[in-house]
C-alpha cells in the first residue's frame, strides 16, 4: 500500500482493524457467497468487494478476468491482499482503495457484483444497491440483532433489523436469497437486478 491518507491515519477503524489482522492469518478464505455470486450469469463489468479484508474472493474473481475494486480502511488488510495478488500475478486486475466506507462512494458506471461480508452500514448498503449494473448482482452478509445475545457489545448499528437487508433494496431487484446463517448471527443476502 502507498501512504496511509492523512484523514485516516488516527481513524479508530483503522486501528481497529489493523491491530485485529495483527495476528490473524495472512488471507482470509474465499466467503461461499462470493463462490455462489461468482457463479451467477453476471453482465460483463467489474467487481466491487466493500470491506474487503484481505479477500480470497476478490482474488477468485481477479482469477475469472474480471477487473476488482476492493476497499478496506486497513492498509495492513489490503497490503496482504496486493502481496497475494502480485503473487499470482493478477495484480493488474484489483483495485485497492484505502477509504472509510461512511464516505467513500462508486464510481460510475457500476459494478456486475458488489459483494460485502462482515460489514454493515444502511447508506452503505443503499449506495451498494445502487452501483448494481443491470443484470448484475447484490451479496451481502452481517450480523443480524440476534447476534446481540450472544455479543451483548455489539453495537445495534452494526446490526441488520428484521427484514433487512432485503427490505432496504430499491425497486428492480430479485431476492435469490436471504437467510439467516445457523449458529452465527449472520443473515445473508444474494439478490440480482434486472436486466
Ligand atoms: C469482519 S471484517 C470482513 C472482511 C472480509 N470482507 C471477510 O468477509 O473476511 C470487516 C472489514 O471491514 C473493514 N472496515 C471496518 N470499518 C470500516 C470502514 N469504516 N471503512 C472501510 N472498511 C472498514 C475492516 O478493516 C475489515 O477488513
Amino acid at each position: 500500500m502507498e501512504d496511509v491518507p492523512p484523514d485516516l491515519a488516527g481513524h479508530p477503524d483503522r486501528l481497529r482493524w489493523n491491530a485485529k489482522y495483527g495476528d490473524a492469518p495472512a488471507l482470509s478464505p474465499v466467503h461461499p457467497l462470493a463462490e455462489r455470486a461468482l457463479a451467477l450469469d453476471l453482465p460483463d463489468g467489474g467487481v466491487l468487494d466493500l470491506a474487503s479484508g484481505p479477500s480470497g474472493g476478490a482474488l477468485l474473481a481477479a482469477g475469472t478476468g474480471r477487473s476488482v475494486t476492493a476497499v478496506d480502511i486497513s492498509d495492513l488488510a489490503l497490503g496482504r491482499l496486493a502481496a497475494e495478488a502480485g503473487r499470482r500475478g493478477l495484480g493488474s486486475l484489483i483495485t485497492l482503495v484505502q477509504a472509510d466506507l461512511g464516505l467513500w462512494r462508486p464510481d460510475p458506471p457500476g459494478y456486475a457484483l458488489v459483494l460485502c461480508t462482515g460489514f454493515w452500514d444502511r447508506a452503505v448498503f443503499e449506495r451498494a444497491a445502487r452501483a448494481v449494473l443491470d443484470g448484475g448482482a447484490l451479496a451481502w452478509e452481517a450480523f443480524s440483532e440476534d447476534a446481540r445475545r450472544d455479543r451483548p457489545g455489539l453495537p445495534a448499528e452494526w446490526c441488520l433489523r428484521a427484514g433487512e437487508p432485503a427490505s432496504l433494496l430499491p425497486r428492480g431487484f430479485t431476492v435469490l436469497q436471504q437467510a439467516d446463517v445457523p449458529a452465527t448471527g449472520k443473515r445473508r443476502l444474494l439478490t440480482r437486478h434486472a436486466t
